[in-house]
């Protein structure tokens, strides 16, 4: 079995997450999705009633958030606490308040340790996604890339994901508005010394899955 780490940003709408879970599959890794522990964080802060606007309040709900986190591509989850929040995390409440906790510097810090122990725990043999993995989290991954797409088939791809019945404005704020603010803590729009830049705005779903594996196996 080949040991490597591949290591995956991109803004939303990029195509990642079914890029790298893909990936993952056909290699036989791990898939941490890390965007789903800063949403698992949120849900919890959200039902904890805590208050966004404090930092410190926002800190401790991170650290003492119970998550648990499934890294099989096949079967992914997540639990907060022993509750199933996999599908209550992707809604539009959770969704829009997410970036009141990727804005705190203290909670990012604290996920970013909880990924780290991750991808060591895999015996270093996993695909993880999100912002700040090759320039973070695992600045040492073997393959580095950042996915990019034009923000009209970024705005395609999560309107088709949410099944169309969303107007283009509401769209526009989910994709743009929220990268807007989420890279006021991490730059996810250039990539850094040896990332590999591939714009998939015109590519198919095979297509960029072709071209990131080529990549990856360029990389080990
Ligand atoms: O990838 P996804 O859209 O599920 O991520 C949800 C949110 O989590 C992002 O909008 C961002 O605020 C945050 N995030 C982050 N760093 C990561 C992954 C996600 O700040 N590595």
């Amino acid at each position: 079995p080949i040991q490597v780490v591949v290591a995956i940003d991109g803004p939303s709408g990029s195509g990642k997450s079914t890029v790298s879970k893909e990936i993952a599959r056909r290699l036989n890794l791990g898939y941490l999705d890390t965007g789903a522990m800063y949403r698992a964080v949120t849900w919890w802060a959200m039902h904890e009633g805590t208050d966004f606007a404090e930092p410190s309040a926002v800190v401790e709900a991170a650290r003492n958030a119970p998550v648990e986190i499934s890294t099989d591509p096949d079967h992914q989850f997540v639990r907060v606490g022993g509750t199933d929040v996999t599908d209550a995390i992707r809604t539009p409440e959770v969704t829009s308040q997410v970036s009141s906790v990727a804005t705190v510097p203290a909670a990012r810090e604290v996920l970013v340790q909880r990924q780290r122990g991750i991808i060591a725990d895999s015996g270093r043999r996993i695909v993880a996604e999100g912002r700040d993995i090759t320039t973070v989290v695992a600045p040492d991954a073997e393959a580095r890339i950042l996915l990019v797409a034009s923000e009209q088939a970024r705005m395609n791809r999560r309107g088709a994901q949410l099944g169309g019945s969303q107007d283009a404005e509401a769209l526009r704020q989910q994709v743009v508005g929220r990268d807007a603010k989420d890279s006021t803590v991490v730059n996810f729009s250039t990539a850094a010394d040896g990332v590999v830049t591939l714009d998939n705005s015109e590519l198919t779903l095979e297509q960029s899955v072709t071209a990131v594996m080529d990549l990856v196996l360029r990389a080990v």
